[in-house]
């Protein structure tokens, strides 16, 4: 899949955000090693600590759904018609590190499918504790 294509999927997901509270919507496109496309959204609550970003969405239903391994994640967000650099935050990228290789692990931030920086989870969560990590 072609990056552009990831980026396009995350835009879509984004529509589907739930974000009343923040007004901060966020959406993610992520691929599994077998090719499948699994979209996340951010979805709020009441209860704000009950939110759960839009890359976790992605990460919880792919894994439930029997995925475990993935290669590439499209992000997007940003409140109304005005998008940002939606960088993953710190849970959802240790949460994305147990189920990839963070040097092969791609992470695609952007604002639009011409628009978007490419970075290797690596980069982004260097020295990371991982499933593998035996001390
Ligand atoms: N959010 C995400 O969906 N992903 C992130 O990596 C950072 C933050 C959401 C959570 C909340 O609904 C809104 O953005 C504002 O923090």
């Amino acid at each position: 899949m072609k990056d552009k294509d990831l980026m396009r999927l995350a835009l879509a997901a984004r529509r589907m955000s739930y974000a009343p509270y923040s007004d901060y919507q966020v959406g993610a496109a992520l691929l599994g090693e077998d090719e499948s496309v699994t979209l996340g959204c951010n979805v709020e609550n009441a209860s704000y600590g009950a939110t759960c970003c839009a890359e976790r969405t992605a990460v919880f239903k792919a894994v439930s759904e029997g995925k475990k391994r993935f290669t590439a994640i499209a992000i997007t967000g940003g409140s109304g018609e005005r998008l940002n650099m939606a960088y993953p935050c710190g849970v959802c990228r240790q949460v994305l590190r147990e189920f990839s290789e963070p040097s092969e692990m791609r992470v695609l931030v952007g604002t639009s499918v011409d628009d978007f920086e490419a970075y290797t989870l690596e980069e982004l969560l260097p020295k990371s504790f991982g499933p593998d990590f035996k001390g």
